[in-house]
């Protein structure tokens, strides 16, 4: 069988486009049908065999279906046996990688480094590919202010400048240098579009944004995709101002394709044209099909409704066939440009070769340092000395393969990360490391995801065993010179379906903690979780917090090498942690109100808290210092229109190599809306030797200073003031301002 991954030559839009005409012009009505319906190939789905279906030529894709082998059976059904002949897309969510596991998204969004992001989706693609998957239902670009949405793991965090770079790279290092590249997979950038904002945090409730807010802020990563030539979009579940995604042609006809000019497909997230019925909007299942399609919905993932409808409503004129016609094209110009019409089979010994590239290890071993972020380290306590002779390592995660992985593994994905507890062991090995993992944390409400992982529903642990592992942990921390407690979520506490009321360390981690710390060693807080945690109590009292996400495959040995000074943590938050999860949403980039902090009748927004952040968007410590100065502007006025540009000098004043963020920040002061406090417009990961400076520019023009005005209706530049602020968080105070005139 040939393999899927060798085409030699690019082939031409055109000669792409007359293909297409030349496959569609034969179809039958039900065999273009058929290409616009994606079908699930796992066992749970319920409804006729895969294969019975791909035969008759009731389907385009398969998806929930991770097996080589059986790829290419499917495969030799459509390309054998079906009418139309046409190859089968396979796709799958492949997240943040297929067999080497990456940091999760949020954690790569902390690298502050599309290089870093882009890398890891491209190992992704390879072995994906390699596995015989065409497409994944990737980037996720969803901005999350809500740190309570369990989603917020699968994205960038809060915002849209880092949101959009890191959008872009992820579908460059997907689907690499054109659709269809050897070695790549087709990207789809979801869920368009507000899903982040779901109310109350809680996942699939309706969102109600206004259109400045998605065109200024939740659209941009989305744009960006486009931008980056994505070849596909998948919808979102919710309503999105009483329109469901799924049937909303302004969203899918009019921004997307309309103004952004989106030449490819757009899919429905899972069952989510037939659940149009559910959401009472559309009357039944030939509604929903109808609505749906007509609203810019290619293809139905696996609810059927067009499988069974669309036929009907074409055969009694409700639907003009040519609307199929328009909704296929896409789907066979990506067959095409994939190669699948020559090359439809993958290799079968392909995958063990390219899973086993040690290259690929360390490519996430990497991007696991680089997404660190040190949030506390009070009297220099880490990096930690190599000669400790005796540490112990405390927490439910810390020796958990799962919520080292994370959350949203490929289908069928085997747990087999590098855990804290074994990169600590690797790390020192003559001295001695105890373990103790404490009393268990679970979900109170189980997650609906164990259904489909044969034995991941384990019998809760009794009190009486929570309390003996209680005091087994305590014990074990007092024998020992150091304690690293490894605290935090696990997979499913975070992901789809993972939204939680409350941020605070679930259990009695918060409890175990208190009474470790109070035994009078140095004491380390190592957090792997998929949200900001309300670690209110941890930020005063332990001395050094290393927030490590999600990390990966090669997480534990990334943060024994973070804590041992092997690598210098160079991370960002890209995302505010609020001090609770009744604070949510918080995020830098508000309004001012009548009342600022500096008012002499400023009252804090809470009685029972402080409103500020427990650690502000773009914060994050290194092992260094870095000095930033010698703040430049090119011109101090400017017309609307023009551009100018800003010079920062930051200096690595410490004594070990490290890493630093260089953000930029703006604000508006007046104009025809108001606008956010603050801004981030640019950012720089800088590498800098002990001693060393370097110089880092930005340009501020028409691309950043024009946002859609809720007063205009329109996109604006506005003449007006403005502030800059250059630093190494969204606190910075080195300060510098100019104006633009009309
Ligand atoms: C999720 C999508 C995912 C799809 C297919 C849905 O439940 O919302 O993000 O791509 O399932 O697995």
């Amino acid at each position: 069988m040939g393999n899927a991954a060798t085409i030699t030559s690019v082939p031409s839009q055109a000669d792409v486009a007359a293909r297409v005409e030349a496959i569609l012009g034969p179809m039958s009505l039900a065999d273009k049908i058929g290409q616009l319906v994606q079908i699930g190939g796992a066992d749970f789905m319920p409804g006729p065999k895969p294969e019975d279906v791909i035969r008759g030529g009731g389907a385009g894709s398969v998806l929930w279906l991770n097996d080589t082998k059986k790829f290419n059976e499917l495969q030799k059904i459509a390309v054998e046996e079906s009418p139309s002949k046409i190859p089968l897309l396979f796709a799958l969510d492949v997240i943040h990688g297929y067999r080497t596991i990456f940091p999760v998204p949020l954690a790569m969004a902390a690298s502050w480094d599309p290089d870093t992001a882009e890398q890891a989706q491209a190992v992704a693609a390879k072995e994906a590919r390699a596995a015989g998957l065409h497409w994944t239902f990737g980037p996720m670009l969803d901005i999350a202010r809500d740190v309570r949405w369990g989603r917020i793991v699968e994205g960038a965090g809060e915002d849209p400048v880092l949101g959009a770079a890191m959008a872009a790279a992820q579908v460059r290092g997907f689907q690499g240098p054109y659709p269809g590249a050897p070695d790549h997979v087709i990207a789809c950038a979801k869920h368009f579009a507000g899903y982040g904002a779901a109310d109350g945090g809680r996942d699939y409730d309706p969102v109600f944004l206004p259109e400045a807010q998605l065109r200024n802020v939740y659209f941009p990563p989305f744009k960006a995709a486009v931008d980056a030539g994505v070849g596909t979009f998948m919808s979102a579940y919710m309503d999105l101002n009483n329109v469901p995604a799924a049937g909303n042609p302004w969203l899918l006809r009019e921004v997307l394709r309309g103004e952004w000019g989106f030449r490819g497909f757009v899919i429905s997230d899972a069952f989510a044209v037939g659940n149009l019925v559910i959401q009472h909007f559309a009357r039944d299942n030939r509604d929903a099909a109808f609505r749906a399609l007509s609203a810019g919905l290619d293809m139905d993932m696996a609810s059927g409704a067009y499988l069974e409808n669309l036929a009907g409503l074409v055969e009694d004129g409700t639907l003009d066939e040519a609307i199929i016609d328009a909704a296929v094209r896409p789907v066979l110009t990506l067959k095409v440009q994939m190669g699948l019409f020559e090359h439809p089979y993958v290799d079968e010994d392909l995958l063990d070769q390219v899973v086993a590239l040690p290259e690929h290890r360390d490519a996430s071993r990497q991007a696991a340092q680089r997404s660190m972020v040190l949030l506390r380290n009070e009297g220099g306590l880490l990096p930690l000395s190599k000669d400790l002779k005796h540490v112990a390592v405390i927490g439910p995660v810390a020796d958990s393969m799962e919520a080292t992985e994370g959350s949203w593994m490929v289908f069928g994905h085997q747990p087999a990360a590098v855990t804290v507890l074994e990169g600590i062991r690797a790390k020192l090995p003559d001295a001695r490391v105890d373990y103790a993992p404490g009393p268990e944390i679970r979900r109170d409400y189980p997650s609906f995801f164990e259904d489909f992982e044969p034995g991941k529903k384990k019998p809760a642990q009794t009190p009486e065993a929570a309390e003996a592992a209680f005091q087994t942990a305590v014990e074990t921390a007092q024998g020992a010179d150091l304690v690293i407690m490894v605290l935090g979520e696990t997979d499913l506490m975070a992901g789809e379906a993972a939204s939680r009321g409350s941020i605070d360390l679930p259990g009695r981690q918060e409890e175990l903690l208190k009474t470790v710390v109070a035994l009078g060693k140095p004491v380390v807080l190592v957090l792997l979780n998929g949200r900001p945690l309300s670690i209110n109590w941890a930020a005063e009292h332990v001395p050094a917090i290393l927030e490590a996400w999600e990390p990966g495959t090669e997480g534990g040995h990334a943060v024994a090498d973070i804590l041992f000074g092997d690598a210098n943590p160079g991370g960002k938050l890209p995302v505010t942690f609020p001090r609770s999860g009744g604070h949510a949403p918080l995020y830098y980039a508000r309004t001012l109100t009548h009342q600022p902090e500096d008012h002499f009748m400023y009252r804090s927004r809470y009685w029972d808290s402080p409103t500020t952040p427990l650690y502000p968007f773009g914060f994050g410590l290194s092992y260094t210092t870095f000095e930033i100065g010698n703040l430049k502007l090119s011109a101090s006025q400017m017309k609307v229109g023009e551009s100018l540009t800003v010079t920062a000098d930051v200096t690595n004043t410490g004594s070990v190599a490290g890493d630093e963020v260089v953000q930029l920040y703006i604000h508006q002061r007046f104009g025809s809306d108001s606008r956010p406090m603050r801004e981030l417009k640019g950012f720089e990961r800088v590498p800098l030797q002990p001693g060393e400076t370097k110089t880092v520019t930005f340009e501020l023009g028409p691309d950043q200073l024009t946002y859609w005005s809720s007063s205009l209706g329109q996109w604006v530049q506005d003449a007006a003031p403005f502030d800059v602020w250059v630093g190494s968080d969204s606190q910075a105070t080195l300060h510098a301002e100019f104006e633009v005139v009309a």
